[in-house]
């Protein structure tokens, strides 16, 4: 692990040890892109500088596309998992029409934005998922893929940056139980053809793994059978919104230290996700954070984002407008302004964009910019 990264981390752990008496350990097989993953504002400077511009007064909202957005293509799906956070969406069973998705390519492709095709549902139950996918790679959009990996996608794998596929479980049992269906060892052929189907390296296939008390029975046998399988790495992280399955610190603090036991010497890298997932209220921050990305619904609702439990933010649907009309819009600039007052961020909870309004804070907060 590189310097910076160390010291990146570091921040983090002093903030984890003020709220629960735990400091956040380094390891050797932590997954590198995840842990570089705020360090990439570095790469896209114009848009943070546009961020900090509104922070300060100089204008009132930030007009550059999100550096990428959730694209939900249906909200269908052939699972029923307890704690899925988008059952209400699912209610809906919206999908998203072909030619709306092709022509949001084409805006997001002018504006270097990348597209997470997810749900809402399973997004390769949409009709026309392989289409949307070679449109995706004809328009030039760089793409990824949450899947709950019971359709074999691995015929597309290659036009993909990356796949995650939400296994959330170690056994037959467990899979079951969590998920509602039976089909584990589904999945894991379909993950096996697209590590067998990709050009190695070229696309990164990961597991997604939502952690309950009652999931981790065979965990580190799993984790060993998907590097043998070739995937690259797991993606842990405690079940959201569900209180009574809720793995605790302590456990969670304790696996950690079973993965980067069992992964010290292996080809798969682990993440566990512990800070991101579990401050509220956006750390009592304003969310100047949230144009980095949006979500847009398979009924072609353009949502702020996803994690304000109390009043969520439509800010207009594709079907009617462009994203870009949607984007540059009055009515944005006005939740923008609104967005600077910490306390409208009272409902907002376990939301990955608060990590990015923290480190915008610090960076407000330097002392000696002129010196390195
Ligand atoms: C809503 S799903 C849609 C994509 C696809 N159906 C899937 O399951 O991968 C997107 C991601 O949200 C995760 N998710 C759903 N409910 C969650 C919860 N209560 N806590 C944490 N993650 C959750 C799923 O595990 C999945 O990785
Ligand atoms: S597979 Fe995905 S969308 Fe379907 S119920 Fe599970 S988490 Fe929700
Ligand atoms: S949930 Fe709250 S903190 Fe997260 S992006 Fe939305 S408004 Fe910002």
């Amino acid at each position: 692990m590189g310097c910076v990264s160390v010291k990146v981390a570091c921040a983090v752990g002093v903030r984890l040890k003020n709220s629960f008496g735990e400091c956040e350990m380094q390891e050797t097989n932590y997954w590198d892109e995840f842990e570089y993953s705020k360090l990439k504002l570095l790469l896209n400077k114009e848009k943070v500088s546009s961020i900090l511009d509104v922070r300060n007064g100089v204008k009132k909202m930030d007009e550059r596309f999100p550096i990428s957005v959730e694209l939900h293509l249906t909200d269908n799906c052939n699972l029923n998992c307890e704690w899925c956070t988008d059952k209400e969406l699912r209610q809906n069973r919206a999908v998203l029409n072909l030619k709306v998705i092709k022509k949001l390519f084409r805006e997001f492709w002018h504006h270097g934005t990348g597209v997470t095709l997810e749900g809402g549902g399973e997004p390769a139950l949409h009709p026309d998922f392989m289409e949307v996918v070679d449109a995706g790679m004809n328009a030039g959009i760089d793409m990824g893929l949450i899947t709950n990996g019971t359709v074999d996608i691995s015929g597309c794998i290659d036009k993909l940056k990356w796949v995650r596929v939400s296994l959330d479980s170690s056994t037959c049992e467990e899979y079951k139980k969590e998920k509602g269906v039976d089909c584990f060892e589904r999945v894991l052929t379909n993950l096996e053809k697209m590590c067998k189907a990709r050009k190695v390296e070229e696309t990164f296939i990961g597991v997604g793994y939502v952690l309950t008390t009652r999931n981790q029975s065979s965990l580190m046998e799993l984790v060993k059978r998907l590097e043998n399988i070739g995937v690259d790495y797991i993606y842990l992280r405690p079940v959201e919104e569900a209180g009574d399955i809720t793995p605790s610190l302590e456990s969670l603090l304790d696996l950690r230290k079973k993965l980067a036991e069992l992964t010290a010497d292996t080809r798969i890298k682990y993440m566990l996700a512990i800070s991101d997932r579990v401050v509220d209220k956006n750390a009592g921050l304003p969310c100047i954070a949230h144009s980095l990305t949006s979500v847009i619904h398979a009924n072609g609702e353009v949502a702020l984002c996803e994690k304000r439990r109390t009043d969520g933010i439509i800010l207009g649907n594709v079907y009617e407008n462009s994203f870009e009309d949607i984007w540059i819009s009055p009515f944005r600039e006005r939740i923008s302004q609104k967005l600077l007052r910490p306390e409208c961020q009272s409902g907002c909870s376990a939301c990955r964009v608060t990590g990015f309004n923290m480190i915008f804070e610090q960076l407000e907060k330097v002392h000696s910019k002129h010196f390195i």
